[in-house]
């Protein structure tokens, strides 16, 4: 079965062919981030009106470096939620039309399910249930994947996700947009030992809380700056990115122990970290159970995972229709 599956909830326009959920044929990505990065973060505006300048080309390329034709198609699979509204509609009114002139079933993807089809991309052995930690720009996740389209929130964050939090601080420290690879790359030349950074105390036993982590940060940095001593961004980033990344990967370990669970993931774009997948990967080892990572590539924002989650969603008969709207909040494991 091919699917076409189509991604424009934040600064991605992308589209791409996935054979039985599994296998990509092809993957086509047009970013505005370099755009947004002027602005120091993702500017709504900008980044529905650069989606509605490339999509059709996208997912135009996307069909044509498949080399198939709509006709072959078995559905056309959209993220319609949760995301920025203006950037979704442009996805799902796209989406419609094609599912339209096609006549082809159109397929609703929730985004972060579409992060953990990622990890069916990468890894075609795993199959749920499995414990994964989904962290992104706007959400940071423990969730247990019951099947493939069952799923049960453990924790979440009560505050800022963990890309927010790496976003944030990046720029704090002058490091740019977007935080998540600056934050690293600087890291790797500083001493993670440096500024003793708090673990901000949180309700619930799988929740995070990160805007503690954050303000500790500022405090650090404007108060260095009136002493005259400003802190050093290199020790920083890394005091940072082990706090935080040591923080999620503890959380997800807890989870992990009390559901017994022998299979853990991570998806979302904070699974692109270096840091945190090393750290899990020590950690389950400890534990004996079996880690899956997505590839760094597939971490980010792209339209396979869509059409992957897709696949699984048709599976069950979960298709839309010319009604289908956008929605910028929607939990998970929505009914
Ligand atoms: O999943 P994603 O591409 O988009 C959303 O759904 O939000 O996640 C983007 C987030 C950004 O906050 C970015 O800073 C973070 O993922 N990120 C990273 C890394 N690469 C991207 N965070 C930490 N380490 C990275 N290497
Ligand atoms: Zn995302």
């Amino acid at each position: 079965m091919y699917i076409l599956g189509i991604e424009s909830s934040c600064d991605e326009t992308a589209a791409a062919v996935v054979e039985d959920g599994r296998r990509i044929v092809s993957n086509v990505i047009a970013s505005s981030v370099a755009e947004q990065a002027l602005y120091g973060g993702v500017v709504p505006e900008i980044a529905s009106r650069r989606h509605a300048e490339s999509i059709s080309l996208v997912a135009m390329q996307a069909m044509k470096k498949a080399g198939l034709t709509p006709d072959q198609l078995d559905g056309v699979a959209v993220t319609f939620a949760p995301g920025l509204i203006g950037a979704l509609l442009v996805g799902v009114n796209f989406a419609k039309g094609l599912s339209f002139a096609w006549n082809k079933p159109l397929i609703p993807v929730h985004h972060l399910r579409g992060h953990i089809a990622a990890l069916y991309l990468t890894h075609p052995e795993l199959k749920p249930p499995f414990l994964c930690l989904v962290a992104s720009g706007g959400h940071s996740h423990i969730v247990q994947v019951q099947d493939y389209t069952r799923f049960q929130v453990l924790g979440r964050t009560v505050d800022d996700a963990a890309g927010e939090a790496f976003d944030k601080v990046a720029r704090t420290l002058g490091l740019g947009y977007p935080g998540g690879p600056a934050i690293s790359k600087a890291a790797k030349q500083g001493n993670p030992l440096a500024y003793p950074l708090p673990v901000p105390k949180v309700e619930g036993r799988y929740n995070v809380s990160f805007s503690g982590l954050k303000t500790a940060v500022m405090n650090a940095v404007n108060q260095g700056e009136m002493r005259g001593c400003p802190v050093v961004v290199e020790d920083m980033a890394a005091s940072f990115e082990r706090r935080i990344d040591q923080i999620l990967c503890d959380k997800l370990m807890l989870a992990a122990k009390d559901t017994g669970a022998t299979q853990i993931c991570l998806a979302g774009g904070v699974a692109a970290n270096s840091l945190l997948r090393s750290l899990v990967n020590d950690a389950a080892q400890k534990l004996g159970a079996k880690v899956y990572l997505p590839a760094p590539s597939l971490c980010g924002d792209n339209g396979a995972m869509i059409a992957a989650q897709g696949f699984y969603e048709l599976e069950q008969g979960h298709v839309g229709d010319l009604r289908l709207n956008g929605l910028p909040t929607l939990p998970i494991d929505f009914t």
